[in-house]
């Protein structure tokens, strides 16, 4: 028994390891600066991104992908954030592109960020959500994570599903899968709209707004620059020689658990559902009347 089990740790300890080398990924492994470069720092493992009155700053992933699970860890700007939009999203190119939002809404000193989340499909959006969270994002790193295959995508914070996006083709809803994606993230000035509808402006005085980031994490299908988006989508989609991780039927939808943290997070943390705005959309989004969740 005693070698059973001290066999069985070696091979556990292993798997971990390996674990820990993926998710360990470096800034530079995966990313590049897309925009003011001069307004990133490195200390140790943690960027970080600033915005003052001259420039926000963003980042890239130097290859697209098509499904799997992208995550970053992000401590959100602490003190004065107001006017300032954080973002962490994948998105394809084109007119038609698809899109998966986060989008970290500052606010005044001690006030809570919100989180807006939001969907494209085939370049049209305006399916957005709004959450608080049920800590304070400026403390400290937390995980943002999007999980994407050809089933639904899962938006999760610190791995608490808060919104399902379910592929409802077969009622003839259109469903982002034909399109390899980028991951990109930035900060910028959004004083117009982002804290209380735009009634509350960024104050330069308070600048630089800094967020900063670790744990950069992509365990997702690379794509090919060079081949047809079909020919990615087959290359990153499953077939009779090998099952990927991401069409296995533990993440086709949520599991029992993930459904009742869902359902916490709508009952406690949601402030705002595009499906339920009669006045945006006399008619409800078809998607919406599917979507349980
Ligand atoms: C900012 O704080 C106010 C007051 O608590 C709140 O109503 C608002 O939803 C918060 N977030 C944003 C982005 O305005
Ligand atoms: C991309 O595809 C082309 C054409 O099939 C191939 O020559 C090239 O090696 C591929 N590159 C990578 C990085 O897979």
């Amino acid at each position: 028994m005693a070698g059973f089990n001290s066999k069985t740790c070696v091979v556990l300890l292993g798997i971990f390891a390996l674990v820990g080398l993926a998710s360990g990924a470096k800034f530079y492994d995966l990313f590049q600066p897309s925009w003011a470069t001069d307004h990133f720092t490195y200390e140790g493992d943690v960027l970080r991104l600033k915005l003052d009155k001259y420039s926000g700053a963003g980042f890239a992933s130097k290859n697209k992908y098509m499904f799997g699970k992208v995550t970053v860890q992000i401590k959100l700007v602490e003190g004065d954030s107001a006017g300032t939009v954080t973002a962490f999203y994948m998105s394809s190119d084109g007119p038609n592109h698809n899109e998966f939002d986060f989008e970290f809404l500052g606010n005044t000193s001690g006030e809570p960020y919100l989180v807006q989340t939001n969907v494209y499909v085939n370049g049209v959006g305006n399916r957005e959500q709004r959450l608080n969270l049920w800590f304070d994002p400026t403390k400290d790193f937390h995980s943002y994570s999007i999980l994407w295959n050809q089933r639904q995508v899962v938006f999760l914070v610190d791995d608490t599903p808060v919104r399902v996006h379910s592929n409802l083709e077969h009622r003839g809803i259109p469903y982002p899968k034909d399109q390899p994606m980028g991951v990109y993230s930035s900060i910028w000035n959004a004083d117009d709209w982002a804290t209380q509808g735009g009634l509350i402006k960024t104050d330069w005085s308070h600048a630089p707004f800094v967020a900063s980031y670790q744990g950069f994490d992509i365990n997702a299908c690379q794509c090919n620059d060079t081949v047809a988006w079909s020919d990615n989508a087959k290359k990153c989609s499953s077939s009779a020689e090998r099952q990927f991780w991401w069409d296995t039927p533990a993440v086709a939808e949520l599991n029992l658990h993930q459904s009742h943290q869902l359902l916490w997070v709508r009952a406690n943390h949601m402030i705002y559902n595009y499906c339920t705005d009669k006045s945006r959309f006399p008619v409800t989004p078809a998607e919406c009347e599917h979507h349980r969740h």
